[in-house]
């Protein structure tokens, strides 16, 4: 009986290649190596040939969840098509051979790239300064906050020693806060889902140096007092810091900078598209006003008479990655711009089309904590009596991605449905299909669920404390 690990199906002197005969000179090892450092016995790999390796991994690969092969309505996590036109510019030999440590003057279409992105995101943003080093969304918010303390530091503008974070933030977002040496401090929302002003009132004071704000929030609701919002924070001389991670709501549509924003990040690996499961590959490129400029991170972009240089900006709170960020992802962001052009804001609508497609179709099944229409994602609870766990287990069996479930915290029980533009209303309506089927099944039944999938329910803090990552 074969087993289900590649060594199994291996068998002594089985092979799958064939080497071309030495034609030079074979050289003694013992001779060129340090003493210790020759293998005295094969490595022990399976011994197998081609077809069996290449089944062995394909299969494996089926076993993957990826956008390639189902739905992944993830909330906040924007899994949209990755255009395969991405993939070739990134693997075209003139950028996949670059070295880091090129001098400028042998990559000057790279720093072009860089440049060009640069001019987007500002043109995006409404913010004048970018900075495409942080190499994640968790890190172009550490980034920006850093940035916001340098200048106080610089200034000297009274001891600022809080961040205020909305109750619907990301939990980077107070995390960051506290790796940055603030305080955080929680801000309520009203009825509508939208930060409290007049708690927000009550709690600025001259030790606050910014709000984190993202908008739409995690709830999929617009901040609509958000002009209000900035005015409080700069009559205190604070800054508003927005969490761009949702920019595919906006994008063509509102800038950050004319609803008073003053530095934010990109998810780039979300709104520009980019594979970006399991924790990478991303970039986190932040953007900001005249007044943060000379605090970003080493280095930027910058083009003169004789092309394009990396330069240091005056006051920089210094490198916050290696080299040039992670340039793969700013790339394919550059890529994805150029091919779009003025058509983002027509993908910008539909995804809030198709966020209110979904909201409109499971109204009334499922419950809507907050009315009136979402942006680009959609919070809904399942109906009383059943869990969001279950529901999302189902959805495994019906070939779907769940959706993100008890995020955000401040709804019970919450589905966040993020289905992004690039799904057809076909995909749609299965995937609502599958989600009113579910709403039907009794508690025991959708208890058993996934029923289908290559491992059933795990238990997950088990999973996470006591991982066995051998056979
Ligand atoms: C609202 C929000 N902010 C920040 C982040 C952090 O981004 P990253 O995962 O790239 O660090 C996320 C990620 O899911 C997010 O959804």
């Amino acid at each position: 009986m074969l087993g289900n690990l590649i060594r199994d199906r291996g068998r002594p002197g089985r092979r799958g290649y064939t080497l071309p005969k030495l034609d030079v000179q074979k050289t003694d090892l013992e001779k060129v190596l340090p003493e210790g450092s020759l293998r005295r016995e094969k490595p022990g790999l399976a011994e197998v040939d081609e077809p069996t390796v290449l089944r062995h991994y394909t299969n494996l690969s089926r076993e993957n969840w990826g956008i390639d092969t189902n739905f992944y309505p993830l909330g906040s996590c924007t899994m949209k098509h990755n255009p395969r036109a991405n993939e070739a510019a990134a693997a075209a030999p003139g950028f996949a051979g670059l070295h880091p440590s090129q001098p400028a003057t042998q990559v000057q279409g790279a720093l072009k790239v860089m440049h060009e992105l640069q001019g987007f995101l500002a043109e995006i943003s409404g913010l004048p300064a970018v900075s495409l080093q942080p190499m994640a969304g968790a890190q172009g918010e550490l980034t920006s906050i850093l940035m916001i303390k340098r200048y106080f530091e610089d200034g000297g503008d009274g001891e600022r020693t809080t961040v205020l974070v909305p109750s619907t933030a990301h939990g980077t977002n107070p995390a960051t806060a506290s790796m940055a040496g603030f305080d955080s401090e929680e801000i309520g929302l009203d009825e509508r889902g939208c930060v409290d002003v007049a708690e927000l009132r009550e709690k600025v004071d001259g030790t606050t140096a910014a709000l984190m704000i993202t908008n739409p929030n995690t709830c999929g609701v617009y901040e609509r007092n958000i002009a209000e919002i900035a005015d409080v924070l700069h009559e205190a001389g604070a800054f508003l810091y927005m969490d761009g991670a949702n920019m595919n709501a906006n994008v063509g549509r509102v800038r950050p900078a004319d609803a008073g924003v003053d530095v934010m990040h990109f998810n780039l690996h979300k709104t520009f598209s980019t594979p970006h499961g399991g924790g990478g590959p991303g970039s986190g490129a932040i953007a900001c006003s005249a007044v943060l400029a000379p605090f970003r991170p080493d280095p930027v972009v910058e083009k003169d008479r004789d092309g394009y240089a990396l330069v240091r900006p005056g006051k920089t709170i210094g490198r916050v990655a290696g080299f040039h960020g992670n340039f793969g992802v700013i790339l394919k962001a550059w890529n994805y711009i150029k091919m779009h052009g003025p058509e983002l804001k027509e993908n910008t609508d539909l995804a809030v089309l198709n966020a209110n497609y979904v909201r409109a179709r499971l109204k009334g099944t499922y419950r809507i904590p907050y009315e009136g229409p979402c942006k680009h994602e959609v919070v809904v609870q399942p109906p009383k009596g059943k869990k969001a766990l279950d529901i999302a287990k189902g959805l495994i069996d019906h070939g779907f991605h769940p959706p993100t479930v008890y995020f955000p915290l401040v709804v019970k029980e919450a589905m966040l449905i993020e289905p992004t533009e690039t799904e057809s209303k076909e995909t749609l309506d299965d995937f609502v299909g599958a989600m009113l089927e579910l709403a039907e099944m009794g508690p025991e039944e959708l208890e058993e669920a996934p029923t289908n999938a290559p491992t059933r329910r795990l238990d997950e803090a088990r999973a996470a404390r006591k991982l066995k990552a051998r056979w």
